[in-house]
């Protein structure tokens, strides 16, 4: 994809991952509409790269129709998803005060998965109409999983669950879509210094970061940014989910 003034929405851009690869996507000139349910942390990032803002609760349906339209509108309908939106939760199935809120694990499901499914869903509908690039593609929909999907530890159930159904869609929507010059691809990460890991590790030390065999520190969102823009150029690169996590298995 050459991302020349391309329409690219990037979800969860107000902080970490999304941020980052919003910054990145403008440097590489293509056109960036930033949505988060964060609305004044949304629009600092928009003003500092030069994007569209858009305040949106990626999970809801409506919220996310109108966000969908606005960026066609203003920005041109995106070749483009990033879907960098989530959250982390750290809660075992039973703790001292009983089993945990089914209401809690639903949010959680809302937060990672629903939304992943609705914003997939909204973007892919427009890129089936956009006039495919000379090598054919239409457009680009990148999902984020996690290595929890995978390897998820006691605490993570809920989390983990809601990323392996992340994981699971992407080859069969690439199946689906590919006919049609759409990619599905998805990163899964290991352990980045943002909000979303401090969401799930309340001890943040030293001794976790020793845990991967290298580099020993947290990943840099700057890293994720520098993957998800090749995942976008190579033409390849379809149907998988990416591990970037410095050889880390918990
Ligand atoms: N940081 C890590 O170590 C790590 C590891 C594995 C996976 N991930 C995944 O990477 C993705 C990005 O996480 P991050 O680390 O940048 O976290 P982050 O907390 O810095 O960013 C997440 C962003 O999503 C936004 N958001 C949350 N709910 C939303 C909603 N309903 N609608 C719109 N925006 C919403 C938040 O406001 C926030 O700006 C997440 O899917 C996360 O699960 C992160």
């Amino acid at each position: 994809m050459d991302l020349w003034e391309c329409p690219a929405l990037v979800t969860g851009a107000a902080s970490g991952l999304g941020a980052e690869t919003a910054r990145q996507l403008a440097e590489a000139g293509a056109k960036v509409t930033v949505v988060d349910i964060d609305a004044e942390g949304v629009q600092k990032v928009a003003s500092e790269i030069g994007a569209l803002a858009i305040h949106c609760d990626v999970a809801d349906a409506v919220s996310a129709e109108k966000a969908v339209a606005e960026a066609r509108e203003r920005n041109g309908a995106a070749r483009v998803l990033v879907h960098c939106v989530g959250r982390g939760h750290f809660e075992p199935i039973i703790g001292d005060n009983g089993p945990m809120r089914l209401e809690d694990f639903r949010r959680l499901v809302d937060v990672n998965l629903i939304s992943t499914f609705n914003m997939m869903r909204l973007v892919a509908a427009d890129m089936a109409h956009l006039t495919p690039m000379t090598n054919g593609e239409r457009g680009v929909i990148l999902l984020t999983g996690s290595v929890s999907a995978y390897e998820g530890q006691i605490g993570e159930a809920a989390y983990a669950a809601s990323k392996g159904g992340v994981i699971s869609l992407i080859l069969p929507a690439a199946r689906e879509l590919g006919p049609l010059g759409i990619r599905v691809v998805g990163i899964a990460p290991g352990l980045f210094g943002t909000q979303t890991l401090f969401d799930i590790e309340k001890n943040l030390d030293s001794r976790l970061a020793r845990q991967i065999p290298f580099p020993h520190r947290f990943g840099d969102p700057a890293e994720f940014a520098m993957l998800a823009i090749h995942v976008l150029h190579n033409v390849m690169i379809n149907g998988s989910v990416l591990r970037l996590d410095g050889g880390y298995h918990r």
